[in-house]
């Protein structure tokens, strides 16, 4: 990877299915089959697998925002020409390594936000998932619209979007399969802003900055107790809290955050 300050695309070859584009500490991922509406076949899943390999051991990384190429979609679904041919063992498969990819996405130590710019469709709502939060552009539609084609949502959908948006909300999408508009997305709190797809660059570079301006390891330390906190009754998530509370007074990040306060200057981390 790259040094802190500087600015590198990585783009591979012509028909690279996920293009990164790096700025400093914030990285950020394109899902590059337009023509496909950004599908998720299993070259796209494995790119995103070599991603990670790269994301998971870049010390600076401080934050990574993932978006689908064009102004049509984010991702319209996994590739559903592919999943046409495949047998009950290769479904399993296919299931199996895409959510071992998501679940690494979803544990990067660094925020992870979804730049819907179009269709989020089943896995591509997955995807949008797995991501720690989300943010539309006026024209994005969502949905989980695997019934109306004889399948379940694979890549994490039965268990995210509740946890997301509440069971009854996710039973809704899920059974009927209906399409919401960004609005809905918003109402129901699947998305944290909607914007017109203009404003999405400039969200990213701001959120970059923010980003980048943080303490990055207290960052990481708070997504880890929102994550790990979710998956424990409240008292043990309390306690959670309080370990990694205290672990922060540790660390040189608290030392310096606060000195900085009293001394009314930025915080340099
Ligand atoms: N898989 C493969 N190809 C797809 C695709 C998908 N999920 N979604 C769109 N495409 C392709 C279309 O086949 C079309 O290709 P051709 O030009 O070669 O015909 C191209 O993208 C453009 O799509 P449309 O012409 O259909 O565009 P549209 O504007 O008329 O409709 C749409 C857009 C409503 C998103 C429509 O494409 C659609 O309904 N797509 C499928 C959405 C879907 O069902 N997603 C869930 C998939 S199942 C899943 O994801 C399972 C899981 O949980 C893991």
């Amino acid at each position: 990877m790259n040094a802190k300050t500087e600015t590198t695309d990585h783009k591979g070859a012509a028909d690279s299915v996920v293009e990164w584009h790096r700025h400093e500490g914030v990285v950020r991922l394109t899902v590059n089959r337009p023509k496909a509406l950004n599908a998720l076949n299993e070259e796209v899943i494995e790119a995103l697998s070599a991603a990670l390999d790269a994301l998971e051991s870049d010390a600076e990384l401080r934050g990574v925002l993932i978006t689908g190429a064009g102004e049509k979609a984010f991702v319209a679904g996994a590739d559903i020409t592919r999943m046409r041919e495949q047998t009950a063992p290769q479904a399993h498969a296919f299931a199996s390594r895409a959510q071992a990819v998501l679940k690494r996405l979803e544990r990067l130590p660094v925020p992870v936000v979804a730049l819907v710019n179009g269709f989020c469709l089943g896995g591509g709502c997955e995807l949008a998932l797995a991501c720690d939060w989300a943010v539309a552009s006026d024209n994005a539609v969502f949905g989980q619209p695997e019934v109306q084609l004889g399948i379940i949502p694979g890549f994490g959908g039965t268990q995210r979007l509740p946890r997301r948006v509440g069971p009854a909300m996710a039973l809704d999408l899920i059974t009927t399969g209906r399409k919401v508009d960004a609005d809905e997305a918003l109402r129901m709190g699947l998305v944290n802003q909607v914007m017109p797809q203009a404003a999405l660059d400039t969200y990213a570079e701001t959120l970059a900055g923010n980003l980048s301006a943080n303490a990055p390891r207290a960052v990481g330390t708070a997504k880890r107790a929102v994550h790990d906190g979710m998956e424990q009754p409240l008292d043990s998530a309390l306690a959670l809290e309080t370990s990694l509370f205290a672990l922060c007074f540790a660390g040189d990040e608290q030392a310096e955050g606060m000195a900085a306060f009293v001394e009314k200057r930025p915080a340099r981390f």
